[in-house]
């Protein structure tokens, strides 16, 4: 009998995607294959984001799409995972009545016997574990030498307009036995490069092992030759993670570290936990401690309050600090979250109007940083062919910037290369061999 197969589509942040891989590895054990296409497929399944109102919109859209399958043969289950699932199952099971099981990110073991179950009403399993890890299942999303390893779950900081800590539980950490294991299987396998995930991976925290601690014994690992992480908090910056990222070679010189806005007065209403001085002075001692250091940043505009000289002075920070790039976001109100009661007093012409003045300064800023590199030999950890170019190959320099070089024979995946930079866009390097 041909195994059942699954087709499974992801939406949101980079542990969605890594929360995917577990979810085809828990599906993997209990004997499922996986389908690439949904017509193709006995199970449909959609990991989905909670975090922005447009984030769900899509989904919606998606999946009323997706239901054709199911209507054309009845025995297929459809199914909806992750944090829109745990954001609001009862609207989606009214508005999706046809969805056959509905499960958060810690309900991900269950989901054979949830998808084996023969009944009427839909499955729905959206208990928040404090304890879940899946740390013996090993899943780390590989995408040719780079590694997507989860080091921590959940968050615990409640930032006024985020849904994360509601759909994603209480903050814990993978034990670091169970992270190197996996690391070193990754590395047996040709990765070259682990990017650690967590929604504020510098909390991480297990016994006596903190961060920083963890960057270090990853770094004892043969073969791993670069080791990265998304998002760490500015408020949980600590100055052993600094020291590791300051001294382990293998930690490599760039963070994204979100600044939200550069207002006070709004960051106090965000729950943030810094100040712009603050975050300054963060940013001056990192910059000190990491020569070459490249930095990125999230922000959003039209948040509740937030009137033009607020705006204003986040486009100073922005310019005071120069990132090399930076995820712009418009305010999208969360039921659940501690803003909600707030209100939304933007308007969404005066969002967007922001929106796109603080995107115009980032790509003029991006321009410029890349221009100064030109002329400059940088080490780049070879992924494969480039996207554009013919006879070209890419990867990134330690900055991760993306840098593509022609090919030459005996150049492969995973090979470190030297390259110059000879001419830049805002998001792209182009270099010859030296
Ligand atoms: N844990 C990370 C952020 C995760 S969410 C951190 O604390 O930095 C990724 C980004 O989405 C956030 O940094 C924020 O800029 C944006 N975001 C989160 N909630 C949002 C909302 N309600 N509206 C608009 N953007 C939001
Ligand atoms: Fe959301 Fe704040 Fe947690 Fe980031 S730190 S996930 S913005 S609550
Ligand atoms: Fe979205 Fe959940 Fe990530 S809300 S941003 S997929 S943690």
């Amino acid at each position: 009998m041909r195994a059942p197969r699954v087709y499974l589509e992801t939406y949101g942040c980079q542990m969605n995607v890594a929360d995917s891989a577990l979810v085809t590895a828990v599906l993997r054990r209990a004997g499922y294959a996986s389908a690439e296409r949904p017509d193709d497929a006995d199970v449909i399944l959609l990991n989905t984001c909670a975090i922005r109102e447009h984030a769900e919109e899509r989904v919606l859209g998606r999946l009323s799409y997706l239901y054709r399958f199911k209507s054309a043969r009845p025995e297929v289950r459809l199914g909806l995972l992750g944090c829109m699932a745990q954001h609001n199952r009862a609207a989606l099971v009214e508005k999706a009545w046809y969805l056959d099981l509905v499960a958060g990110p810690d309900a991900y073991r269950r989901l054979p016997e949830m998808i084996g179950a023969a009944s009427f009403d839909p499955q729905v399993d959206v208990r928040l574990d404090r304890a879940e890890t899946y740390a013996d299942i090993p899943a780390a999303h590989a995408e040719g030498v780079r590694a997507y390893v989860t080091a921590m779950r959940g968050c615990d900081r409640f930032c006024a307009f985020c849904v994360v800590p509601y759909v994603r539980g209480r903050e814990r950490s993978v034990p670091p036995n169970d992270l190197l294991r996996e690391i070193r299987a990754l590395a047996d396998k040709g990765v070259r490069e682990v990017m650690l995930l967590g929604q504020t991976v510098n909390a991480y925290r297990f016994d006596d092992v903190d961060f920083g601690e963890l960057l270090r014994m990853i770094a004892r690992v043969d073969g791993i030759e670069r080791i990265r992480f998304t998002s760490p908090h500015p408020s949980d910056m600590s100055d052993s993670v600094i020291d590791a990222m300051a001294t382990e070679p293998k930690v490599q010189p760039y963070v994204h570290l979100p600044l939200q806005s550069g207002s006070d007065r709004i960051l106090a209403a965000m729950e943030r936990g810094y100040t712009v001085d603050g975050y300054l002075a963060l940013v001056a001692k990192l910059r000190r401690a990491i020569p070459g250091l490249a930095m990125s940043t999230d922000i959003i505009v039209g948040f509740h309050g937030e009137d033009d000289a607020d705006f204003r002075a986040t486009l100073e920070v922005m310019r005071a600090v120069s990132y090399d790039g930076a995820y712009t976001f418009k305010y999208s109100i969360r039921e659940n979250t501690r803003a909600f009661k707030l209100g939304d007093t933007v308007s969404e012409d005066e969002k967007q109007r922001r929106l796109n003045e603080v995107i115009a300064l980032q790509e003029q800023t991006s321009l410029e940083r890349n221009r100064a590199l030109i002329g400059q030999v940088f080490p780049v950890l070879v992924e494969g062919a480039a996207r554009r170019g013919e006879g070209m190959l890419a990867g990134k320099t330690p900055q991760f910037k993306t840098a593509a070089f022609p090919a030459a024979p005996g150049i492969d995946a995973g090979d470190i290369e030297m390259v110059r930079v000879e001419s830049v866009t805002g998001h792209s390097l182009t270099c010859s061999r030296v």
